[in-house]
């Protein structure tokens, strides 16, 4: 990566202040794009090849085409910074480095949707990137790149952060627009999907924060630019977040399409005390994991994660070394998904209390190998059930952790003791305690 330059977290010293972001170059990408015809935005979009970075990689130049051009009702951008998936940490980094490109880039989304509003939707726990992100904002209003009739043209738009009360499932889309609306956060079926019927029933689009962060590069630059950049089906850089058993953890800016094995030991220094891995989470913690003998010449983007089952979801990748407790893992991954199930879905609502349940009695040496079948049989009965990807999210790390890791499950039911508690679906139906 001898010649690689980042396009977000670029190494500029204070790039996070309004006038050091102009002096190299900001909100020039917003007055070239005011000079463009909407449809000529998106269009640069397409060619980019920018997929979104909030872990469906659906393509976004497609995505904002979905709007509807002619209508009466206002239209409504949703900038999803509610970033709340264990392992991922990636879009604090942009609004504590570099804010004024992902500002602009917002400005440009909504320009090109024809959108007057846009909504940051922020973690509520994210308290200082709150402050620093408003700082940017409001010096961005002071300096008329944002509010009424923007650098001059007859365009005007506002931004206003709304933050989040700690749900994780206000991450989901729908769930994310019914929050705003000061309802419930609980996913809506689709459809109608957002684009028609979002936002108090309006067009609306949401789209991630480092998605958005890269639309003024694209611009400046031209989506042909952008589209060689790493792997051609899902070009562009990713901000790859390292945690876990690493002896550098931290954000990395690189080139879709980076080794794994660099990724960990050029970049993140390695693995601590130098011990072998056992097991990988590529994407954050929904994403199915990877064993230690996968890893060799993976390539770290959607299209080479699918030959080992896997995705790459938000690019939080999590190092477990040989020491790692597979099945601890899981139930610790499990517990948060039950915590935060909105318990609209009953696959979803029961089934995360049951893997949480069976997998506390693998991991105590209580459990017989037909819980280990069970525990499959509720992960495949949850996935592709459920109105949002949530219940996909719950039940991939238990299912490929199992299919991946099974002599792990198997070691705790050695010995087994036969309860018949273990054999009963409707035991599981007892309430569990956290
Ligand atoms: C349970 C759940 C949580 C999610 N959390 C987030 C999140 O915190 N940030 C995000 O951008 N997308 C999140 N998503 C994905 C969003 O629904 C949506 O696909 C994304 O914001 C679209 O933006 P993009 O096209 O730019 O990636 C989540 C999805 C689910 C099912």
């Amino acid at each position: 990566m001898e010649n690689f330059e980042p396009v977000i977290l670029k190494n500029i010293p204070d790039l996070h202040k309004l006038d050091v972001y102009l002096k190299h170059g900001g909100y020039s990408a917003l007055e070239k794009s005011l000079k463009m015809k909407p449809e000529g935005i998106i269009e640069e979009v397409k060619k980019s090849g920018l997929r979104g970075r909030g872990g469906a990689c659906f393509p976004t130049g497609l995505k904002w085409s979905f709007m509807p051009q002619k209508t009466d009702k206002p239209k409504y951008l949703c900038c999803n910074g509610d970033e709340s998936e264990p392992a991922s940490f990636k879009d604090r980094e942009i609004f504590e480095k570099n804010p004024h490109q992902f500002i602009e880039g917002t400005l440009i989304a909504a320009y090109a949707m024809g959108v007057k509003i846009a909504y940051v939707y922020i973690r509520g726990e994210y308290y200082r990137w709150i402050e620093l992100l408003q700082k940017a904002i409001d010096d961005a209003y002071s300096k008329g790149f944002i509010g009424k009739n923007i650098l001059g043209s007859d365009y005007s738009v506002d931004i206003y952060i709304h933050r989040g009360a700690g749900a994780y499932i206000c991450g989901e889309e729908t769930a994310l627009l019914n929050s705003i609306e000061g309802k419930r956060g609980i996913p809506r079926f689709k459809p109608p999907f957002p684009a028609n019927y979002g936002l108090w029933g309006c067009p609306t689009t949401i789209n991630n924060i480092e998605t958005l962060a890269n639309i003024p590069e694209i611009i400046n630059k031209g989506g042909e630019w952008f589209s060689k950049i790493g792997e051609p089906k899902h070009p562009g850089t990713l901000l790859y977040g390292l945690s876990g058993h690493i002896n550098k953890p931290g954000i990395y800016e690189l080139p879709s399409g980076t080794l794994l094995t660099d990724l960990i030991y050029k970049y993140g220094g390695g693995v601590k005390d130098n011990k072998p891995i056992k097991m990988i989470i590529p994407g954050g913690s929904s994403m199915p994991p990877l064993r230690g003998d996968e890893i060799e010449g993976l390539k770290m983007d959607n299209e080479n994660l699918k030959s080992v089952n896997s995705y790459i979801g938000t690019a939080g990748i999590v190092v477990m070394n040989e020491d790692t407790d597979v099945v601890k893992v899981i139930k610790r991954i499990t517990k948060f998904y039950y915590h935060e199930s909105c318990g609209q879905c009953t696959p979803c609502r029961e089934g995360c209390g049951w893997m949480l349940k069976i997998l506390e009695r693998i991991d105590n040496g209580l459990a017989t190998s037909k819980d280990i079948e069970l525990l499959n049989d509720v992960a495949n009965n949850i996935e592709g059930n459920t109105i949002c990807a949530f219940g996909d999210a719950a039940a991939w790390p238990v299912k490929w952790a199992i299919k991946k890791f099974l002599p792990e499950f198997e070691k705790k039911v050695k010995n087994e003791i036969n309860l018949p508690i273990a054999n009963s679906v409707h035991s599981l139906r007892v309430t569990y305690k956290v």
